[in-house]
């Protein structure tokens, strides 16, 4: 179990990370919106890194704060791109959380799989934003204008409190 929330403490910092080289890869490319968007998503992502470093500090796991590899900003291609990318990267944190949640049931840790059923609707959120995102390609269109429309929508979702509902609270010690 604690080798599993500490492989997710390093998968949410790489999400952060990643999201972070997404946001100034829009901001360098003129996508205000977009890159609004992406870097309230890389706070989120290291706001869930911090919920499970607490979680393990209170209950005396001891986290372990990982080393974060180089995003591969240089090979994104569009903004589209960058949904799909981080769609792809929300699809593997469910399954690691679903993972998480198996351990923990199987093992009898109650304490951890409740901690865990906060990230298991929270996940749910998230590839439901991207996909919805994705979507608007298909119906608003890919050439520049609707780009630069997708855009402001993306500006306007991260005015609007970052994924379309409620930031989620800060960190506590669970
Ligand atoms: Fe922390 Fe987007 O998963």
């Amino acid at each position: 179990m604690k080798k599993q929330l500490n492989d997710q403490v390093a998968l949410e910092a790489a999400a952060s990370h990643s999201y972070l080289a997404m946001a100034s890869w829009a901001e360098l490319a003129g996508y205000q919106g977009t890159a609004s968007y992406f870097y309230a998503q890389s706070a989120e992502e290291r706001d869930h890194m911090l919920r499970i470093v607490n979680y393990m500090n209170t209950i005396g796991a001891g986290a372990v704060i990982p080393k974060i590899d180089k995003p591969a900003a240089a090979s994104f291609k569009s903004v589209e791109d960058l949904i799909e990318t981080a769609l792809k990267n929300e699809q593997a944190v469910t399954k690691a959380i679903h993972k998480m949640a198996q351990t923990a049931q199987k093992g009898g840790d109650y304490a951890t799989f409740d901690f865990l059923s906060w990230f298991v609707k929270e996940q749910v959120h998230e590839e439901a934003q991207f996909e919805d995102i994705l979507q608007k390609f298909d119906t608003i269109g890919r050439d520049g204008v609707a780009v630069n429309e997708i855009d402001k929508i993306l500006g306007a979702r991260n005015g609007g409190g970052g994924t379309g509902t409620a930031a989620p609270a800060a960190p506590d010690a669970a």
